[in-house]
């Protein structure tokens, strides 16, 4: 495992409110900067917003404000969405900010130098909303309107510098075809391979008609076109100094984005790393969409999920655990309430806040508070054992492959056999027998579902850090300093003695949503 771990989100537009989309890449970001930490790597988890281009001035004019009072505002929102939604970044950037737009420069510059950016002029189709141009074929195959918000495109016909792009097409191919994780889930990639080998047109990366935004550094007349400068965040938030390029953190290890910006992180942003001989990301991975209760998201439906209204109503962390669990990371998947309701109760009030409070309760009545020793075990405990032994890998391996519900599944496994290994054995029943030989093995079972349970604890830590912090008020654990997740979730570190402390519900069952109404 390398010593650092660098993660990023995209930069978000402040042209509106946050949304589901925007709390979703953010939260997988955090729990898994949280994991890696608690790995033991040097993590650093960048997050920020995209503040310059045409939909921000747009934006902003219909207010009546200037772009940046609207930067301003928006910014602001993320930034405290995320600290009610207990996301840890490293760093925040602002592409507005001084350090940001002198690197973009610098950076644009180089490629001027080099002979990469060319004058040229423009003309064609343009997605304001996406920021995105569109060629002739597409946009007469989407009936001239854009392809996610149905707004008519936009002609333009101007001076503009190209970036020379389809001097990269196989180079490109060739890095993608040498690193199978490059781009990922799979499928996105074939997409992607399809598409370059098609056809790898220059790149437009300056408007003469917008002045919201960074100068060309060649030619003060031209702004450059947002993406060139909103992609370069990654780098500019972690340059040692200005000429430098990258710090120890680059290359980043994994860009998380959503499936419609891939073209600009899996082909453009590499293509531009490459043409400033700088080492391309490990990997950029593209997550799926979310419906709202069936229906696509949209400003016309006014059906956004708002992650504001969402954990006032279920709480933080069960809206971080639910959009984590409900959907494979890489798949569409629909945001239900009724969902919510149910797969918290089934999983986290029926077995994870159960088996803490089984746990702690017998443990409470039975032995005083005290963790009992274990004495050796039968096939009972080897059921639980066995479980309890492969989570570490399991875990492991779903983050590695990003596969956050497989690594959920994983605590889930083991809490369910835990609490099936308290219907079978039946300690309440135990309990009520004074024989020394009953009461070595009541400790035994106790102590198994005590270690089980802090092990579940463990490996949902970094999905729902409040909550999980509140575990440890109840079962007497704390790691040994510098001890890494993978040598915490051995067996048998909680020590007998130890006193347990009954505490609140980790989990209230919430109200099937009929009834809530
Ligand atoms: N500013 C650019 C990113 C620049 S990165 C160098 C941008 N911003 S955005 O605010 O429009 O979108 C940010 C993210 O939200 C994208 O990854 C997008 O996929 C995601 N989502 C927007 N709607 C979404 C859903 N309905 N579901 C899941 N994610 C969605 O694009």
């Amino acid at each position: 495992m390398s010593e650092t771990f660098y993660v990023t989100t995209p930069i978000y537009y402040v042209n509106d409110r946050p949304h589901i989309g925007h709390a979703y890449t953010t939260i997988a970001c955090d729990v898994l900067a949280r994991y890696r930490r608690a790995c033991g790597q040097d993590v650093h988890f960048l997050t920020g917003t995209d503040e310059h281009g045409q939909k921000m001035a747009e934006s902003a004019q219909a207010k009546g404000i200037t772009p940046r009072q609207l930067a301003d505002e928006n910014s602001a929102q993320f930034r405290s969405l995320w600290e009610h939604l207990n996301i840890r970044y490293d760093d925040f950037i602002r592409t507005s900010e001084p350090r940001h737009e002198t690197r973009v420069q610098a950076y644009v510059a180089r490629l001027v130098e080099r002979g990469d950016i060319y004058a040229g002029h423009y003309e064609g189709w343009y997605d304001v909303g996406q920021e995105e141009f569109v060629s002739e074929m597409e946009a007469k195959a989407q009936e001239y309107k854009s392809a996610v918000n149905k707004k008519p495109l936009v002609r333009y016909q101007e001076p503009s510098y190209f970036f020379r792009m389809s001097a990269y097409r196989q180079r490109l191919l060739d890095h993608i075809a040498a690193h199978p994780d490059f781009i990922q889930p799979e499928a996105r990639r074939n997409e992607v391979v399809s598409k370059v080998t098609a056809e790898l047109r220059d790149l437009s990366i300056s408007r003469q008609t917008l002045t919201w935004g960074v100068q060309m550094p060649n030619d003060p007349t031209h702004t450059i076109y947002v993406w060139i400068d909103a992609l370069f965040n990654y780098c500019t938030a972690v340059a040692a100094g200005e000429k430098e390029a990258v710090s120890r953190f680059w290359p980043a290890d994994v860009h998380m984005i959503g499936k419609d910006i891939l073209w600009f992180h899996a082909v453009i942003w590499p293509c531009v790393l490459m043409a400033l001989d700088v080492p391309l990301p490990r990997k950029v991975f593209a997550h799926g969409w979310w419906t709202s209760e069936g229906e696509k998201m949209s400003k016309t439906l006014g059906n956004f999920v708002d992650p504001w209204e969402m954990t006032r109503k279920y709480g933080v962390d069960r809206f971080r655990y639910f959009v984590l669990r409900e959907v494979p990371f890489g798949v569409d998947g629909d945001f239900s309430e009724s969902q919510v309701v149910s797969r918290c109760n089934a999983e986290l009030a029926n077995n994870v806040g159960n088996l803490l409070s089984r746990t702690v309760n017998m443990i409470t009545r039975y032995f005083d508070g005290a963790i009992p020793a274990p004495a050796a075990g039968g096939p009972g405990e080897a059921a639980v054992r066995a479980e309890a032994d492969a989570l570490a890998g399991r875990l492991a391996e779903a983050m590695d492959a990003l596969q956050f519900h497989k690594a959920v599944e994983a605590s889930l496994l083991l809490a369910t056999a835990t609490n099936k290994y308290i219907d079978d054995t039946a300690p309440f029943k135990l309990a009520k027998s004074d024989a020394p030989a009953d009461r070595e093995r009541l400790g035994t079972i106790l102590y198994t579902c005590a270690e089980a349970t802090r092990l579940v604890a463990l490996a949902l830590a970094p999905f729902m850090p409040a909550t999980i912090e509140r575990v440890w008020c109840q079962l007497p654990y704390t790691p040994a300093a510098g001890e890494t997740l993978p040598r915490q979730l051995a067996w048998g570190k909680l020590s007998p003695g130890a006193k347990v402390t009954k505490g609140d519900v980790l989990f209230p069952r919430l109200e099937p949503l009929e009834e809530a109404r």
